[in-house]
């Protein structure tokens, strides 16, 4: 199955560069996936007092639904581009959360926190970002943080065999740092590193599939 999924050429360094030159203008194109990732923070269900890390934070938006749901608890957010956490550290305090949401510049394929560290992580259109031998790595990372039992959603473009989605890969191959997302087999590359799926939706953007999966740490 995993030859089938699309390499990533870039490298991490890559990734922050490209990502630092499109901070400014990423909200002005990617508003669309904002209704997918409300959903999955809607399944995970962030309870007050719960420890909570998004990977991947980007301009921030789910960091306010989080750091509000979480009252009394804390939310750590990581990113590997200075840019998108420039901004997002403005929308977090124009949102009064300043104390409540915390950040860490640096990659998910390794977390600087301690084991059993969070109740909950998200990871919102980034996990498909790596390439295929670096997924297990980052969700080999989200369950050394969780606790025992910790939930883990991932948002994502999802691998299914259809017109658009050949499409859409034969766009990601010729012009990858345009569409840098490729669709993955997201319950397969999840249940693969010792957690168990509680529940999944599959929606449709553009055509194209994206999964919304939340798991449990086992
Ligand atoms: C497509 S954006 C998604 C942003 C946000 N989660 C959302 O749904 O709007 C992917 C984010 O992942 C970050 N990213 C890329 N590679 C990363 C890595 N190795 N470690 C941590 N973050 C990374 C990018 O800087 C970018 O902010």
């Amino acid at each position: 199955m995993e030859q089938n999924i699309q390499p990533v050429p870039r490298t991490h360094k890559q990734a922050e560069k490209a990502y630092d030159n499109m901070a400014r203008w990423y909200d002005l194109f990617a508003g669309s996936e904002k209704k997918f990732s409300s959903i999955g923070l809607q399944m995970i269900a962030v309870q007050p007092g719960e420890q909570v890390l998004e990977i991947g934070c980007g301009t921030g938006h789910a960091l306010i639904e989080l750091g509000k749901a979480c009252q009394g608890g804390s939310v750590s957010a990581v990113d590997i581009s200075e840019g998108m956490l420039r901004i997002s550290r403005r929308r977090v305090h124009s949102a009064g959360l300043d104390g409540i949401v915390t950040f860490h510049k640096g990659s998910a394929a390794s977390l600087a926190y301690p084991d059993d560290t969070f109740n909950a992580v998200f990871i919102s259109f980034t996990l498909e970002l790596f390439d295929t031998p670096d997924i297990p790595i980052v969700l080999g990372e989200c369950h050394r943080v969780l606790r025992p039992g910790g939930r883990l959603c991932v948002v994502s473009l999802e691998k299914v065999e259809s017109l658009i989605v050949k499409a859409y890969e034969w766009g990601h191959k010729h012009w990858p740092e345009l569409l840098d997302c490729r669709p993955i087999y997201t319950r397969t590359c999840i249940e693969a590193e010792n957690f168990q799926v509680i529940s999944e939706k599959i929606k449709v953007m553009w055509g194209l599939p994206v999964a919304i999966v939340l798991a449990q740490k086992v």
